[in-house]
């Protein structure tokens, strides 16, 4: 599902990124440019680097 539409960014890419060590908005940002261009994704980003976060 995508989660960027502005990057065309999936919830799978952000996770990947999450298990290889991205542990801010800041890492995903740089690692994916998630939330660079309009930043409506950046809440749901957010829930996912918790989600994926707590859980490992
Ligand atoms: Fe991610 Fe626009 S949807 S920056």
């Amino acid at each position: 599902m995508y989660v960027c539409l502005c990057k065309g960014i999936t919830d799978n890419q952000i996770k990947d990124a999450i298990n290889q060590g991205a542990c801010s908005m800041r890492d995903l940002r740089a690692e994916l440019d998630v939330a660079t261009q309009c930043g409506k994704c950046a809440r749901d980003c957010k829930s996912i680097l918790l989600e994926n976060m707590t859980s490992s």
